[in-house]
């Protein structure tokens, strides 16, 4: 991986993608954070040496460079998800390469299922700390120890300054931020009822299909971590509702504005 990532990051570098402060994933429903950027280049996936190409409805593929609260940042407009067939080695092959084009903060965004008492449909969470129950490990196998160590410490996974900072935004925006573990499952399928049940025994206040993959690839490389996850639908017993892709896209737009709202004037503090 190590060749085909440094020459994804020369190619990138040649399109005038130099040095940017932040790497941002955008989730689901969540793509429209691109419309605050002040855009300088937007590269679509299928026209970067190496890069895997995503399918799933709502999610665009490509890469937007430009500079958003006064710091340069590179978006990743859709991701790609384990569920879609990719090896885990597609889904975190974007972060290698934002990682040595010199990022070391990224800043996650995804939708999930509730599964905490009181969370509410369109809350926006902090992700405080999260559960890998991906079937298939992003690290598994030969460790490059160019990227990172055998063995990562993962005692930090979201950076607390960086969460603070957020709680702070929010406080100050007088925008209600839920704060939880997410827990990651492969997906397609949505949580039956005893499935979010045993979400909430885990140890987690919430379930999505993505995000996790990339964090630790990030903490792989020594990367910060900042995570907004948007409740768009609750997995709360009793109160287990049925639930499509639309809603939670239609969900996520609108929690999009108070997300984009706590993504600038952090990026603005930062
Ligand atoms: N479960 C899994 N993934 C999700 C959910 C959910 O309830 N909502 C949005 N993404």
């Amino acid at each position: 991986m190590w060749e085909k990532v440094q020459e994804t990051v020369k190619f990138l570098q040649e399109k005038g993608i130099t040095t940017p402060d932040f790497g941002i994933v955008l989730g689901t429903g969540l793509g429209n954070l691109v419309d605050v950027i002040s855009i300088e280049k937007r590269i679509p996936y299928d026209e970067i040496v190496n890069f895997p190409v995503s399918t799933v409805e709502g999610h665009h593929g490509e890469l937007i460079f430009g500079e958003l609260g006064g710091k340069k940042v590179l978006a990743m407009r859709g991701r790609f998800h384990y569920y879609e067939g990719w090896k885990m080695s597609d889904t975190i092959f974007p972060i290698r390469v934002m990682k040595y084009l010199g990022i070391e903060k990224l800043i996650v965004s995804n939708a999930s299922g509730g599964v905490k008492t009181g969370f509410k449909v369109g809350d926006v969470m902090l992700i405080t700390d999260h559960i890998n129950m991906m079937p298939e490990h992003p690290l598994n196998g030969a460790n490059d120890e160019r990227f990172g160590p055998r063995f990562v410490d993962m005692h930090e996974p979201y950076d607390l300054e960086m969460a603070q900072l957020v709680r702070d935004i929010a406080i100050e925006n007088n925008v209600k931020l839920q704060e939880g573990v997410y827990l990651a499952l492969q997906g397609p399928t949505f949580e039956t009822p005893a499935e979010y049940r045993m979400v909430r025994l885990m140890g987690a206040d919430t379930v999505g299909m993505s995000t996790v993959p990339e964090v630790i690839a990030a903490k792989h490389m020594g990367m910060k971590c900042m995570g907004l996850s948007v409740i768009t639908d609750l997995g709360v017993e009793g109160l287990v509702e049925p639930v499509s892709h639309e809603e939670v896209q239609e969900v996520a737009k609108v929690a999009e504005k108070v997300v984009s709202k706590l993504v600038v004037d952090f990026l603005a503090r930062s």
